[in-house]
């Protein structure tokens, strides 16, 4: 199969003014159609290397989207086909209404204005905002700040999807909402959070990063099954969460479904 690249990052180094090196030699590729989990501890370097996707920073170094340099003149077209949800929505918000933030990609590109309100319509939809168009997001819960900001992106129907921490302060309801949503989404996805449950649900590889660096790259199992690397770097499994490997050899989760895995095999022995 011939795989084509979404994302080509090689040697990439960023200091931000203040003089903090954020990333210091960062090797990633992602092929279209994976999905990818980034993970690692506060202040790895997660959110600086998701800003160098579509141009936001730009560092020393190679980074290419769907084969097209990260460089002034390809910006337009590479911020078209990149939708980056923000880790904080307050950053991602910045219109009277949550109409005019969702409709502000789609009017963008070109579409006319009863396209515009059909993808707004649809993107509020799909996150679990309808009715709320008119609101002003400064007077959104903290949780509908962030289903407006990933409403902001899928109203462009972006073929790299970039969400940093999208689960974080969504209620259980809404957090499996967006999960299955994402999971029916055949876009490539890169996704950074700290909740590796929903790394399993929607990833098949997963990145950890620590101190700008690249540490892990591999299938979601057989990284976050390893237990010294977890402690070497930071991250826990939640309490009462096992990871397992399902029938297919991709991940499973959960004490149920260990316990199922053991009473199956308890005969074999
Ligand atoms: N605007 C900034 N100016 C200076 N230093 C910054 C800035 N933003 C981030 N940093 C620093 O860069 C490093 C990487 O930060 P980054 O936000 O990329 O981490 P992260 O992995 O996303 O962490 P978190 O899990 O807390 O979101 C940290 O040391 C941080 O203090
Ligand atoms: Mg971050």
């Amino acid at each position: 199969m011939h795989h084509r690249p979404a994302v080509e990052i090689k040697g990439l180094f960023y200091a931000y003014p203040d003089g903090t090196p954020a990333l210091r030699g960062v090797d990633l590729l992602v092929d279209e159609g994976e999905s990818v989990g980034i993970v690692g501890p506060n202040g790895a370097g997660k959110s600086t290397l998701l800003l160098h996707l579509n141009g936001i920073l730009q560092g020393r170094g190679e980074v290419k989207i769907f084969g097209l340099p990260v460089v002034k003149e390809n910006l337009r077209e590479i911020r078209r086909r990149v939708g980056l949800v923000f880790q904080d929505p307050d950053d991602q918000l910045f219109s009277p209404t949550v109409f005019d933030d969702v409709a502000f990609g789609p009017m963008n590109m070109g579409l006319s204005r009863e396209e515009v309100v059909e993808a707004v319509k649809r993107a509020l939809g799909v996150v679990g905002l309808t009715g709320l168009d008119r609101k002003s997001a400064f007077h959104l819960s903290f949780g509908q700040k962030k289903r407006a900001a990933i409403a902001t992106v899928l109203s462009m129907n972006p073929d790299l999807l970039v969400l940093d921490e999208p689960s974080s302060n969504l209620d259980p309801r809404a957090r499996r909402e967006l999960s299955e949503l994402l999971q029916g989404m055949k876009v490539t996805k890169i996704v950074v959070t700290h909740d590796l449950p929903f790394v399993f649900e929607n990833c098949e590889r997963v990145v950890v990063m620590d101190e700008g660096r690249v540490v892990a790259d591999g299938e979601v199992f057989s990284v976050l099954s390893d237990e010294d690397l977890l402690e070497r770097h930071g991250l826990e499994l939640p309490y009462g969460f096992y990871p397992i490997r399902g029938e297919n050899g991709s991940a499973a989760k959960g004490r149920k479904e260990r316990k199922k895995v053991e009473e199956d095999t308890a005969g074999d022995i």
